[in-house]
């Protein structure tokens, strides 16, 4: 009996031995890993964050650790971040592979797709209609100005109340972004809007969530019906309605005279044919998903912090409403080129997006080819982590690094200033797609809103926590707002 016990221990070692994750030779420093596992027991999988703060204090700006038997390598602060993202851009623009991600987006899309010449190829034609060359006669700005209206009249129905924004700002930051791909809006008690915004709300928690952990790291998980099961449906039901609204394009358009986002890419399809490039019908699918999942949570947790910090900071949201009144005088709408002459409002935005901290580890990177940073080596085909918050956070970098002060961002003279270290977009060929747009809606949504209402917290809403909820995106806690209309403005 003792014996067999003993053989058995020893071949436990033995077998530990043989499958120990050896790191590679001048590889970032990180924790040792155990087998299968890697260093995934030694964190708190709910939130991570303070373990990996630890880490990263520990081993400095690059360090490694191990997602199972994957090994990754966290880069943090401006100065490896540069290095990686811009200087040694291409060989850091790769994403991984073998995820769950990438299962659920089938390789497909544009944010997991690798790098390569289909990527490219759907990113550049994105970027152009984002840019609105072929976006048909409705400009961005117009489409963003009607969404404001749906916004401004439910604020108006609370006027003297409070409201919980959180499903205001889902709903129009999803309206706006389907209004560019579909030209269609949903009204805010749609059934069909709600459940769009409910599953990505449950994939965005998912993702980076225990259960997703256990995907990417032990596939032989996989086929067993746990919980990431439910991230799969979702997708399912999100693909089925997509095709659906394609196909309804298909029968409507006028070949030429594209409506919106889909018009242009069957364009672009037709015009090709069969040249054997990155276009076709399901890539199409795919890229709306990317497109509508990434633009929907990302700015609406950017109006949501913006107005915790506006309710709160009442010194910081009345100096924009000076600025605002003095700019636009008796103009009927704010336009995005009105950002040129505030630039407390630019200040605040952009420090809003600072705290706000959306997509804290960025979109994981891998890099495509053997390389190095910061003195270490890194082999092809390693996960990448790009820690964005320890930028935005980087106590070298910021003049009011752990408060909420637009100050950041305006120099003595109180011109509007940018630090390199201002990264919410991530940076480098990867960078968000979706940046300019992102920026118009903060800028015309903010502006238009301050013009016309104040915002105050509410005298039972307890002390704010400004503290946020970890996810892909993060979001902050829930709360109320109270809403007065403004004396004498127009808009
Ligand atoms: C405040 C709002 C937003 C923030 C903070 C944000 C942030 C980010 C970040 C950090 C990345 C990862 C970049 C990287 O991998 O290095 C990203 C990628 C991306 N974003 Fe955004 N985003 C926002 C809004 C949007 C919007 C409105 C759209 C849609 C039009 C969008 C579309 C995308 C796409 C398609 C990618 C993947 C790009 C690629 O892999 O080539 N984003 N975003
Ligand atoms: C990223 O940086 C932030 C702020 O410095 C820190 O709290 C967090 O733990 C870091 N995350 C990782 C993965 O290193």
């Amino acid at each position: 009996m003792l014996g067999s016990l003993i053989l058995l221990w020893i071949s436990f070692c033995l077998l530990l031995f043989l499958f120990r994750t050896q790191r590679p030779k001048n590889f970032p420093p990180g924790p040792r890993p155990v087998p299968v596992f890697g260093n995934l027991l030694q964190l708190n999988l709910k939130n991570p964050l303070d373990d990996l703060k630890k880490l990263a204090e520990r081993y400095g700006k690059v360090f490694s650790l191990y997602i199972g038997s994957r090994p990754a390598v966290v880069v943090s602060g401006v100065q490896a971040m540069k290095e990686a993202l811009v200087t040694r851009s291409v060989e850091f623009a790769g994403r991984p592979q073998g995820l769950m991600i990438n299962d659920i987006t089938n390789n497909k899309g544009v944010v997991m797709v690798n790098y390569g010449s289909y990527w490219k190829e759907q990113r550049r034609f994105a970027l152009m209609m984002l840019r609105n060359f072929g976006m048909g006669k409705q400009s961005m700005e117009e489409r963003i100005l009607g969404e404001i209206s749906h916004i401004i009249s439910h604020l108006e129905k609370n006027a003297g109340k409070t409201t919980d924004p959180q499903t205001l700002f889902h709903k129009a930051a999803s309206n706006i972004i389907c209004s560019v791909l579909f030209g269609t809006r949903y009204e805010h008690d749609d059934e069909f809007l709600k459940l769009i915004i409910r599953i990505f709300t449950e994939n965005s928690k998912m993702a980076n969530g225990p259960w997703s952990m256990a995907y990417d790291s032990l596939p032989w998980l996989r086929g067993f019906p746990l919980p990431f099961r439910k991230a799969f449906q979702n997708m399912e039901t999100m693909k089925k309605f997509t095709a659906d609204l394609v196909a309804q394009h298909q029968k409507t358009r006028i070949p030429g005279d594209p409506r919106d986002f889909v018009d242009s890419y069957l364009d672009e399809l037709e015009k090709r044919g069969d040249d054997g490039s990155s276009f076709s019908e399901r890539q199409l699918v795919y890229f709306l998903l990317d497109l509508h999942f990434a633009g929907t949570d990302t700015t609406s947790n950017g109006l949501l912090t913006a107005f915790l910090y506006l309710t709160t900071h009442p010194d910081v949201q009345e100096r924009c409403q000076r600025e605002i009144d003095v700019v636009l005088g008796e103009k009927e709408q704010a336009s995005y080129e009105d950002r040129h002459r505030m630039p407390y409002v630019q200040a605040m935005i952009h420090e809003v997006q600072r705290v706000a901290d959306t997509v804290p580890l960025s979109v994981f990177h891998a890099t495509t080819k053997d390389t190095q940073l910061m003195g270490y080596d890194i082999p092809k085909g390693t996960l990448i982590i790009p820690n964005l918050s320890s930028v935005l956070n980087e106590e070298s970098q910021w003049k009011f690094p752990h408060d909420f002060n637009p100050e950041n961002f305006l120099n003595q003279q109180g011109e509007f200033v940018k630090p390199e270290a201002f990264m919410p977009f991530s940076a480098g060929p990867r960078m968000c797609l979706g940046e300019g747009l992102a920026r118009m809606e903060l800028f015309l949504v903010l502006v238009t809103l301050l013009r016309r209402f104040q915002f105050v917290w509410p005298e039972d809403g307890g002390v704010p926590d400004y503290t946020l909820v970890f996810g892909i995106t993060q979001t902050p806690k829930p709360y109320r707002m109270g809403i007065r209309l403004r004396g004498t403005q127009r808009g």
